[in-house]
């Protein structure tokens, strides 16, 4: 018998619970042992819920779960960052797995969560962390054995990216869907980090530690959402033909590395404006593979379990090598070069704010204070610096992709 102790039981718990009812027999075929979720970690033993379960397996102690010599898998996913550091460590100290879709505590202690698993001989697995249901994880591990990566670009955020299709294609209003993405199990506890594209940066620092073996922190990364995106905008962009998405990119340049999170206009009938609704898509470039596109769904109770659930098999079978994956290669960030064309529209524009001409190659739209223009190609880190002069006045930036 396996026994899993389950920090959390909300969207993903639940679904992690409920394969595993349906699932089980199966599962013993598979494994030839049964796994059995030993207790529960909550905030409130009595809210309602919608996946029944026995108050017994319910605790509101950590200690319940990780101090439990029973239990061999700590599967964590609460969205806590400080607990969940806690009682990670804590589990691997105990000879535990631990398998986790908690993207904002791998983030944030990679390397030492990382060194740590392997200190203990315990498998450290987060394949749910990074696009939800979709297995990228795994082939990333395998693609740093022999093959080179020079990028790494995606989708990353399943609420975002509903939110910017359904804007686009329907037409409707930002703070609506944005509810329906929280009602639908998508959006984060805090959806600020969806929006804001916290989220993203943090799956994009978890891709590009793996993929470019070299440390790529929070602050290393560009980082910027959606919340600005207008209705107007999703407008103006379809009258160029284009369409909103969040994407994430890191790319080797010369001399260092990229890397930034920010809103791009692809042109319809381009790969990325087909990834639509919570999907999310993921593509690897490698100096012998070539270009490997992965897409799937993003997030969701589902597709989420699963991956948490092939995680959890791994540990059981032994699939996967325990070894940390990061390197500590070490490279230096050129954001500064980042350039391009960008769409900029500027709200409570007037003549103070003096936007140099050069900045402006054709402008689209001039009504109400709304100021809306292309840009030449311009360094975004000149760019954000002239708006940063003018804090007052709220702008969208999407970066126009050829
Ligand atoms: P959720 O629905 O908000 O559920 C969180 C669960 O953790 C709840 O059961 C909550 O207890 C419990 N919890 C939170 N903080 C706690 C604390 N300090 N002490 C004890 N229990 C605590 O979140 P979710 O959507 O399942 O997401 C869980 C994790 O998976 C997050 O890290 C998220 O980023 C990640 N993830 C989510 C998705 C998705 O589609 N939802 C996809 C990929 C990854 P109560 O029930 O008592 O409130
Ligand atoms: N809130 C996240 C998203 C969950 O919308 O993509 C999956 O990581």
């Amino acid at each position: 018998m396996i026994n899993i102790g389950l920090l959390g039981f909300g969207t993903v718990g639940q679904g992690v619970y409920r394969i595993l009812q349906d699932k089980g027999e199966e599962l013993v075929a598979l494994l030839g042992t049964e796994i059995e979720i030993k207790s529960i970690l909550v905030r409130d033993l009595y809210k309602e819920r919608k996946t029944e379960v026995p108050l017994s397996k319910l605790t509101l102690n950590p200690e319940d779960i990780v101090g439990d010599d029973d239990i061999d898998i700590v599967v964590e996913v609460t969205g806590d960052v400080d607990l969940s550091y806690r009682y990670i460590s804590k589990a691997f100290d105990r000879g535990k797995h631990v398998v986790t879709a908690n993207k904002a505590v791998v983030s944030a202690y990679f390397e030492e969560l990382s060194h740590l698993a392997e200190e203990n001989d315990v498998y450290f697995l987060y394949e749910a962390s990074v696009a939800g249901g979709i297995p990228i994880l795994k082939p990333l591990k395998d693609q740093i054995r022999a093959n080179s990566i020079s990028k790494v670009q995606g989708i990353l955020n399943g609420t975002c990216n509903y939110i910017l299709t359904r804007m686009t294609d329907e037409g409707l209003a930002y703070d609506d869907i944005l509810k329906e993405a929280q009602n639908l199990g998508y959006a984060e506890a805090d959806p600020s980090s969806d929006v804001e594209g916290i989220d993203t940066m943090r799956k994009l620092r978890i891709l590009s530690t793996m993929a470019l073996g070299a440390s790529v922190t929070e602050d290393d990364i560009i980082c910027d959402g959606i919340d600005s995106i207008s209705g107007l905008d999703i407008g103006l962009l379809k009258e160029m033909g284009r369409k909103a998405k969040l994407i994430a990119e890191v790319r080797i340049v010369e001399g260092g590395y990229q890397a930034i999170v920010q809103p791009k206009a692809v042109p319809f009938g381009s790969y990325f404006s087909g990834v639509n609704g919570a999907e999310n898509s993921v593509s690897i470039v490698g100096k012998y593979s070539g270009v490997l596109g992965f897409q799937g769904p993003g997030a969701g109770m589902y597709p989420t379990a699963n991956a948490i659930l092939t995680d959890v098999i791994d540990c059981i079978l032994e699939t996967q090598k325990k070894v940390n994956p990061l390197r500590g290669k070490r490279l230096e960030n050129k954001n500064e070069d980042i350039s391009g064309n960008y769409y900029l529209r500027i709200s409570d524009y007037d003549e103070t704010m003096e936007i140099p001409e050069k900045y402006i190659k054709e402008i689209i739209h001039d009504k109400g204070g709304e100021f809306a223009f292309i840009t030449e190609k311009v360094k975004l880190h000149d760019l954000l610096y002239k708006l940063a002069e003018h804090e007052d006045k709220p702008f969208s930036l999407i970066a126009l992709v050829e």
